[in-house]
């Protein structure tokens, strides 16, 4: 049996739109000879009956599910068809996508085929080079750019170029490794959250230029709250960031303990000169740091360099940034009414985030994501929409 791709489709009043997406889904099936297709609708009962024309539809296609639900956003809507699909279809492919025709499913065979080439995330992108939104209003173009402008620096991504798509292909194994609880947001910002968490989590991501023109009929459903949200969730995603800095702070100071309470073993119990017993101790806590650095505060960390090599470096900056902490203290020790505890705090701190950020960008530094993509010949699609 063939792995399936479930597209979820998010519904709220979209009777006038939902049957021909729906159909244009399905005949992309006959495109695709890896997986199986499948689409599951989440409606949360939308009063204008999109629930009955998808329940007539089902009797045409059996692989298409619908999940039902009362309305808590459009977060909550894909966070309980993620639920529904992984429980009861076990898909090795999910997919997210607009139910009002403003995504176009001629791509769906071409992000299966890149997934199928090693992506574990393909995004629709708007505002790769080669995308477009033909239709966007200023307002709505501003609102958006300046919403994924303040995702990509702030959320720390700024290689992605759309980071709020509402079309991605994503590896269900890459969505498993993801905390979705922590994801609480509940509406549009659940799309910012998600990205931000496939990536944390070592997604191998690529954008493909997409076309977003106006949809045909209703109307969208982002709304203030959603914008608000948004916002709020920023700060959120910022916190989730910082996690690594956070751990490598925790595992710094249990170095401390290490250290101390190794010095006073040999130098009380086991009377081993001062001299000898401190670099014995300095050793031991960088190896305990080392490790715990490794098994926790960069475990997801995609880095090439064999863990030799990261102790290596591990060395090598502990070594730089103890010199830089020492030439820190001399220094403030040399200004008037200067206090050596303070200047040695202040010489410990700047050590610290050296310690990190020299570690983070080169002991764990990740693999460079070669995009090696299939040829255009391969590919059936819409000739508007070429890989990058
Ligand atoms: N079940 C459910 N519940 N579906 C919802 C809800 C909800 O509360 N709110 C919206 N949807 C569905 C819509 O019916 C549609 O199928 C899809 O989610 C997208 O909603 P739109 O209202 O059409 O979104 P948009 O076109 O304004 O926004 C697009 O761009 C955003 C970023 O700029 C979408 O692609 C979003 O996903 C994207 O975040
Ligand atoms: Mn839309």
């Amino acid at each position: 049996m063939k792995p399936k791709a479930c597209v979820i489709l998010p519904t709220y009043n979209e009777a006038e739109n939902i049957q021909l997406v729906i159909q244009n889904i399905f005949k992309q099936a006959t495109k695709i000879a890896s997986h199986d297709l499948h689409v599951l609708v989440v409606d949360d009962n939308s009063p204008d009956n999109t629930q009955g024309i998808v329940r007539e539809l089902m009797d045409q296609y059996c692989n298409l599910h619908l999940l039902t639900g009362q309305k808590k956003g459009l977060g909550e809507a894909y966070k309980r068809g993620i639920k529904y699909a992984q429980d009861l279809l076990s898909p090795d492919l999910i997919f997210e996508m607009d139910a009002d025709g403003q995504h176009d499913p001629k791509l769906i065979p071409l992000f299966i085929l890149l997934a199928n080439h090693g992506f574990s995330l393909i995004i629709g992108s708007r505002f790769a080079p080669g995308g477009a939104t033909p239709d966007f209003s200023f307002w709505r173009k501003a609102i958006s750019l300046l919403g994924n402008w303040m995702i990509r620096f702030l959320g720390g991504i700024p290689r992605i170029q759309d980071c709020t798509s509402g079309f991605r292909c994503i590896k269900s194994e890459s969505l498993a490794k993801c905390n979705l609880k922590f994801l609480s947001t509940r509406g549009y910002s659940f799309q910012s959250s998600l990205l931000c968490e496939l990536l944390r989590t070592g997604a191998k991501v690529i954008e493909v230029p997409i076309t977003f023109p106006d949809r045909i009929h209703g109307e969208s459903k982002l709304s203030l709250k959603d914008q608000v949200e948004f916002i709020i969730n920023i700060a959120k995603i910022r916190f989730r960031q910082s996690e690594e800095f956070v751990k490598f702070c925790v595992v710094g100071s249990s170095g401390v303990i290490v250290n101390l309470s190794l010095y006073i073993v040999l130098t009380r119990l086991f009377s081993i000169d001062f001299k000898i017993a401190a670099p014995i101790a300095i050793e031991f806590s960088i190896l305990t740091n080392f490790f715990f650095n490794h098994i926790w505060t960069f475990k997801n960390r995609n880095s090439k360099a064999s863990s030799f090599i990261k102790l290596f470096r591990f060395h090598f900056v502990a070594g730089l940034a103890g010199i830089i902490n020492y030439l820190i203290f001399l220094a403030l020790m040399c200004l008037p009414y200067s206090y050596d505890i303070i200047a040695n705090l202040i010489g410990i701190g700047v050590g610290m985030f050296i310690n990190y950020f020299l570690n983070s960008l080169w002991t764990w530094r990740e693999i460079k994501l070669q995009q090696n993509l299939p040829k255009q010949n391969q590919i059936s699609s819409n000739k508007n929409h070429k890989a990058p």
